[in-house]
């Protein structure tokens, strides 16, 4: 049987912005990249593809350790900060065969980095961590080109610099249940998790980064690596010049030529569709070359012979087997099925949005809907229906994305943010709040504070009913709710409230308006009286006190002068 040829493993590049993703690819390419970015942030995802030829020469270990090198090269990709990182996912997981996790030593382990562990986990993807930025340790001298030699050489200071440092970043990667050590000091690469210190501008440790790599590539993926029978890839960006567009994607198994068939999945279903033109990224380079035919892993651009609506995320896959391709498919409405009640969620791509919805069921936030693009009128019509029978999930997350023009938010709660863990903590903040407000709602229907004013001046009927005119000072009144006066003496229960004449159901602190109270005559029994207050059980009264913090001031001193009226010592 002829041996299965190996494919480039894909290497992703992820971690906090600034911690120099960008520049430790440039000393892979030995280029100078991230110095021409606007602002020095890298805008979108990019690729490098890397030969064997390549490898070798920068990183001479290989040769010195007779190591066969054969694996092809390397694809390695470059994510704008994190948020784009999230974005790259495959079917069931990672995109990337195994992550370098940069992480500058002198910041340690940042609020972005903790997001991308524990996606690296979520999605058993193998990583190390690039320890970058070594050569800002004060003292730190570059005196060995060995890695391993030079750590063990520096002055007291730099060394001690750099352990306490160290170990910092060792005790996080702990707390998030990582085991992880110096490269050269792991013997069980399978439970270690293995950190090379290094520096992109003085070149310290990117040798041994790359011998790693290879190590890692070629003792544990190899099966993963095996180049299968059928093209697969996931499109990173759709580009639009003058009257053409086309697909930028990565291709990660098998081979596609120009001619092929494929299916691309969005929500739908599947669109079946031609590859027009196909092209290949050069090694080394940011440019592409037309090519016939692609062999994984490639970073490709391609054109379809029909005009589909396509977007970032989506997988596709050569036709060949409907039944496979359904049964690959499958997997992606899985994930996205939604629950029966719960908030809307919405993302820019189908990987962002796939790991948002993972995120957030760890959290165990019910998901009702869940979509790809700005924030439009029927997400907010979606919101807006759990506004009266589920408020606390009157809300939508928005991962990345923006809110459409001419659209009316006001009721609903938007929350957005490109970092996961914020919108779950902001969307937390929000349900607290929420909640407060309903249970104070729901104390405020059992029974109110209320103190009113009687406007003397506006007795409308003296009895059967007695009808009045009150000023409420604190708090509220409501139909069928008992007055009592400041002896504590029963007064009566309040039938109907009117506001200029008209029936209302309930008037609040500030307002004036007219009571009527059957059984009582206003001349015997309320002449003389100033305040009415509502009448409160013991009960009741503790209730509002557990819970005064949800209280205004004058209501605060309402509840005291019925508590005193009522004699009650809590
Ligand atoms: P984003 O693409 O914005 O997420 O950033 P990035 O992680 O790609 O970082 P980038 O490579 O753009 O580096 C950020 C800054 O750190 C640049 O000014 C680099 O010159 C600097 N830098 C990167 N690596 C090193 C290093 O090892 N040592 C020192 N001293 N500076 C570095
Ligand atoms: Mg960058």
């Amino acid at each position: 049987m002829a041996i299965q040829k190996l494919r480039q493993p894909i290497i992703t590049v992820a971690g906090h912005v600034d911690h120099g993703k960008t520049s430790l690819l440039d000393s892979f390419r030995k280029s100078s990249i991230a110095e021409q970015e606007a602002g020095n942030i890298t805008q979108k995802i990019s690729f490098t593809s890397f030969t064997s030829e390549h490898i070798k020469s920068l990183c001479p270990l290989i040769e010195k350790s007779k190591i066969n090198l054969e694996i092809p090269g390397f694809l390695f990709i470059d994510t704008p900060g994190h948020a784009a990182f999230i974005n790259l996912r495959k079917r069931g997981g990672s995109l990337a065969d195994i992550a370098i996790l940069v992480i500058d030593i002198n910041e340690g382990i940042k609020p972005q980095t903790s997001e991308v562990i524990q996606i690296l986990r979520a999605n058993k993807t193998p990583f190390i961590i690039a320890l970058n930025k070594i050569d800002k340790i004060k003292g730190w001298k570059k005196i060995s080109d060995n890695l391993n030699e030079n750590i063990e050489r520096q002055t007291l200071h730099a060394s001690e610099e750099f352990n306490e440092k160290f170990y910092t970043i060792i005790g996080s990667l702990n707390s998030h249940g990582f085991e992880a050590d110096l490269f050269y000091k792991i013997t069980d690469f399978t439970k270690n998790i293995a950190i090379v210190p290094c520096s992109a501008k003085t070149k310290e440790g990117i040798s041994e980064i790359l011998f790693v790599l290879c190590g890692l590539s070629q003792k544990f993926l190899k099966e993963q690596l095996k180049l299968g029978n059928v093209a697969k890839g996931i499109v990173l960006e759709i580009k639009r010049e003058k009257n053409f567009s086309f697909i930028e994607a990565i291709l990660y198994d098998g081979i596609l030529s120009v001619g092929d068939e494929i299916a691309i999945a969005n929500f739908e279903g599947l669109i079946k569709t031609k590859v027009k033109s196909l092209q290949e990224i050069k090694p080394l380079s940011f440019q592409f070359k037309t090519v016939e035919k692609v062999s994984a892993a490639a970073g490709i651009r391609m054109q379809l012979s029909d005009k589909i609506s396509i977007l970032p995320g989506m997988p596709f896959m050569e036709y060949k087997n409907e039944k496979e391709i359904r049964e690959e498919f499958k997997k992606e409405t899985e994930t996205i099925k939604n629950d029966k009640s719960g908030i809307i969620v919405k993302a820019d791509s189908l990987g962002s949005l796939e790991a948002m919805i993972f995120l957030l069921k760890q959290n165990n936030i019910k998901i009702l809907k869940a979509g790809i693009g700005d924030i439009n009128k029927s997400d907010i019509l979606s919101a807006k229906a759990n506004l009266e029978i589920d408020p606390i999930n009157a809300v939508i997350l928005g991962f990345n994305i923006e809110i459409e023009n001419e659209v009316n938010f006001n009721e609903v709660k938007i929350i957005k943010d490109n970092v996961i863990y914020k919108l779950i903590e902001n969307l937390q903040k929000f349900r607290e709040e929420k909640s407060k407000e309903i249970e104070r709602d729901r104390m405020m229907e059992l029974a109110n504070i209320s103190k009113i004013q009687i406007l003397h001046q506006h007795v409308f009927r003296n009895s059967n009913p007695a009808v009045f005119g009150v000023r409420i000072l604190a708090g509220k009144i409501k139909g069928n709710q008992e007055l009592i006066d400041k002896s504590g003496e029963i007064i009566g229960r309040i039938k109907k409230i009117q506001l200029e004449n008209k029936g209302i159901e309930l008037a609040e602190e500030g307002m004036e308006v007219a009571i009527s109270i059957p059984g009582v005559n206003f001349d015997r029994k309320l002449s003389d009286k100033k305040f009415l207050y509502s009448n409160l059980s013991e009960k009741q009264i503790k209730k509002f006190k557990d819970n005064k913090d949800l209280l205004s001031r004058s209501e605060l001193f309402a509840l005291e002068e019925i508590k005193s009226i009522k004699k009650i010592n809590i």
